[in-house]
């Protein structure tokens, strides 16, 4: 590699050219020690003209994909080839908030990849934040928030469509969500999981998490604000739902406002932006990145592939 990331260079970026499957290949080790201290890696130019390269490069790093169908997502999807797929379907001018992908549920992904197909002609960038960083920030400016999330863990409501929903950034109906056919099918894998839920007249379904925790601890000890708190509760207004109303502390207190400000305001001062180019592919460490979308205009396709 070119040089190892200082955490000072957030997103790290590593300049190259040929083949990024080989590359990521041959130097999975050294990519992996780099990506545990920067969180976000960006390899530019590196040959990967379309969907097909993308999925070789993941290919060549060599873990289990993780795959869609498996996964509770919220979002509406459409695989491209095996392991890849679009990263949301949901309009451009929706922004998506900072999120760790899926910790609103029990099942989530370690890694992400991103590929840019088409650059954005305008915005369209994709946020990343560290989330240790932004826990020391909470942690020092507003210690009794932090602790109470840490204490108490957090739900999250979110109300399915019958029916996907493209224009919805959590549009994904409870069928395709939880690989259910019939309502008997989804509430026995909702019973397993823990959750809790109701049927509305519409056809949808409203669905509660177990307590989840609000903080995880990684190996080296370092901890990061694992959830979904700031998407769910700036983002999560559709047709079917408030984001006011979407998440709660595990006593079932609501989060409110005031509670969510120190997060947000510590996330407004840590998030970069990845400005993308056609070619470039991202490598985020889940457990320690956030991410989101920037509302964009024009065309726009960034691929994303997930790891287990
Ligand atoms: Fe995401």
């Amino acid at each position: 590699m070119a040089s190892t990331p200082d955490t000072k260079d957030f997103p790290a970026v590593i300049h190259g050219q040929g083949d990024l499957g080989e590359f990521l290949s041959q130097q999975k080790t050294a990519v992996d020690d780099a990506l545990l201290h920067a969180g976000t890696m960006l390899f530019r130019g590196f040959d990967v003209p379309d969907a097909g390269h993308f999925d070789a490069a993941v290919e060549g790093y060599g873990e289990d994909g993780f795959t869609y169908e498996e996964s509770l997502s919220n979002a509406v999807r459409v695989n491209v080839t095996p392991r890849v797929f679009t990263a949301n379907e949901a309009p451009p001018e929706t922004e998506i908030h900072l999120h760790h992908e899926m910790a609103q549920t029990p099942i989530y992904p370690s890694k992400l990849f991103f590929y840019c197909e088409i650059a954005p002609d305008q915005g369209g960038a994709t946020p990343v934040c560290r989330s240790d960083w932004l826990l020391e920030r909470m942690r020092a400016e507003a210690p009794e928030v932090a602790e109470r999330f840490a204490r108490e863990g957090v739900r999250y409501t979110n109300v399915m469509p019958g029916a996907d929903d493209a224009g919805s950034g959590q549009g994904r109906s409870w069928k395709s969500t939880l690989g259910a056919q019939t309502r008997e099918d989804a509430e026995r894998r909702l019973a397993a999981l823990g959750y809790e839920w109701q049927w509305r007249d519409d056809g949808s379904l409203r669905a509660t998490t177990p307590v989840l925790p609000a903080i995880r601890e990684l190996s080296d000890g370092r901890e990061t604000f694992f959830n979904q708190l700031i998407a769910a509760f700036r983002g999560w207004s559709d047709a079917r739902n408030r984001a006011d109303k979407s998440v709660t502390f595990g006593d079932g207190t609501p989060v409110t406002a005031q509670d969510m400000a120190p997060a947000i305001e510590a996330a407004e001062a840590l998030t970069r932006d990845v400005e993308w180019q056609a070619g470039d592919v991202a490598l985020l460490d889940n457990f320690l990145v956030m991410h989101g979308r920037r509302p964009f205009s024009g065309k726009r396709r960034v691929l994303a592939s997930l790891v287990s």
